[in-house]
């Protein structure tokens, strides 16, 4: 196995570690999206079978049907959820996040806000030890018809490029499950206060959701490196 799966993998195992000993009572378990999210599916068979299952795209709902899972919940009907996992995208020194690589953020983030207790997952490279975020792009969520004044909009925040996301599988732009476009905003310098920029992005008109998760949504991340495992908090 390549280092960077194995490295997700030791995550996914450590996590479910994590949770079966930590947490004595897990009722309804939020889940994130990605191939790490997939790998702690795999590993941590015996803590999902009996649970409500919450899943954050309809990736991962397919991806837990097609293992023989029906205990699923759609997020519309959990009011809260006991523990929210996910993987990330980039991941600061102080835990402020970037997510949405796979386009779910909106949902993630649903869930994530209604989670009593939040654990990520994510492969060593995704932890810069550095404490702003510059890594990855930021991706928001937009409504289609606001297209031209988002693109307007983001003018507003500085020197950043804005890329209309699009998907390789067909002509045009990657449309979300929630009937969106995706835009990356790729930064020429560091995010120095991520909620802040957030709430920036968040006022511009036809903006749904930014992939900016700050750190009062994250309460543990298991780093995952090809030999060992760092849990944060
Ligand atoms: C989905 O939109 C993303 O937020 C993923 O959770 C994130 O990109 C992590 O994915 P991987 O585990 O595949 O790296």
């Amino acid at each position: 196995m390549e280092g960077l799966d194995q490295a997700k993998l030791n995550a996914a195992v450590k996590a479910c570690e994590f949770l079966k000993s930590n947490f004595n009572f897990i009722g309804i378990i939020g889940l994130g999206t990605g191939s790490t999210i997939k790998k702690f599916i795999n590993v941590c068979k015996d803590l999902l079978e009996n649970k409500i299952i919450v899943p954050s795209s309809f990736d991962t709902a397919i991806y837990l049907v097609n293992m023989g899972y029906s205990n699923i919940r759609d997020p519309i009907t959990a009011r809260s959820v006991d523990v929210y996992i996910d993987g990330a995208d980039e991941v600061s020194e102080k835990l402020d996040m970037v997510k949405g690589r796979g386009g779910a953020f909106l949902r993630e983030k649903s869930i994530a806000l209604r989670a009593k207790t939040r654990v990520y997952v994510i492969d060593h490279s995704k932890f810069t030890g550095k404490p702003y975020l510059y890594l990855k792009p930021i991706p928001i969520e937009v409504i289609p018809a606001a297209l031209p004044v988002v693109l307007d909009g983001v003018k507003s925040l500085g020197n950043v490029e804005a890329v209309l996301r699009m998907d390789s599988s067909k002509d045009g732009p990657v449309v979300t499950d929630n009937g969106n476009f995706i835009i990356d905003l790729r930064f020429t310098s560091p995010i120095l206060e991520p909620a802040v920029m957030h709430e920036r992005i968040k006022r511009i008109h036809g903006v749904v959701e930014t992939g900016i998760f700050p750190s009062f949504l994250v309460d543990y991340v298991v780093v995952g490196y090809p030999d060992k495992t760092v849990l944060l908090q």
